[in-house]
């Protein structure tokens, strides 16, 4: 499994052939939008946490693109079939085995709107196992003890969890997430694209270090491999 990270919560994913998007949010991320263009990026689905603007901005786009299959809530999903997209419609606790791995959409604790304001259904985080190897994408979230049933589906490789606070939690809760999910490495997403979310690299690896976990931070286009 390659995960490439595109900026704030973007993530591509190598499973096999296949190819996969999170939360596609370049062309208005200041960070991402002129070392990434969109048109380039081809895809066989796309993972939706929410429906906020800096998570789907760019996944009509790459959709039509590629013609994926949008992954996500009930709500979302269906606002996308309802202009023509390929979806597949999930919702909190639910499982399903794609041709790349098998899914499960698990809560998160946050909101979900629409950048028109319409309900994008109640937002969510993913699990991904294929491979042999197990991913926590915790979306836009607060520490939940919800996080604490995720061992007993699986023992992660790695932990995607927000860490740039204000919008989600921050560094100190992302270290008790950490915990609560049984998983020491963890990568970091949801920090420095705006104003609000800029941490100090170099103080969060510390205080993850200082408690045993390694915390990854990826430059744009950077990839890791599990
Ligand atoms: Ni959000
Ligand atoms: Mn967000």
């Amino acid at each position: 499994m390659k995960i490439t990270f595109y900026g704030h919560n973007t993530l591509l994913i190598e499973i096999n052939d296949k190819k996969i998007i999170v939360d596609p949010f370049i062309t208005g991320n200041p960070l991402a939008k002129d070392k990434i263009n969109i048109s380039n990026i081809t895809v066989d689905y796309i993972l939706l946490t929410h429906a906020h603007q800096d998570h789907i901005l760019d996944a009509e786009a790459i959709a039509k693109n590629s013609n994926a299959t949008i992954v996500s809530n009930f709500e979302i999903a269906t606002h996308y079939q309802n202009k023509g997209f390929n979806v597949h419609p999930m919702n909190h606790g639910g499982t399903w085995n794609f041709d790349f791995g098998k899914v499960k959409y698990v809560n998160a604790i946050h909101t979900s709107s629409f950048p028109d304001g319409s309900y994008g259904g109640q937002p969510g985080g993913f699990i991904i196992e294929s491979e042999h190897k197990s991913i926590y994408i915790a979306g836009d979230t607060a520490l939940t003890m919800d996080m604490k049933l995720i061992p007993m589906y699986t023992k992660l490789d790695l932990a995607v969890l927000p860490i740039g606070d204000n919008f989600t939690m921050g560094i100190d809760d992302a270290i008790i997430a950490s915990d609560f999910v049984a998983c020491n490495k963890i990568l970091g997403v949801h920090y420095d694209t705006f104003g609000y979310i800029e941490i100090d690299h170099k103080e969060a690896k510390k205080k993850f270090l200082d408690k045993g976990k390694d915390l990854i931070l990826l430059e744009i286009e950077d990839s890791i491999e599990l």
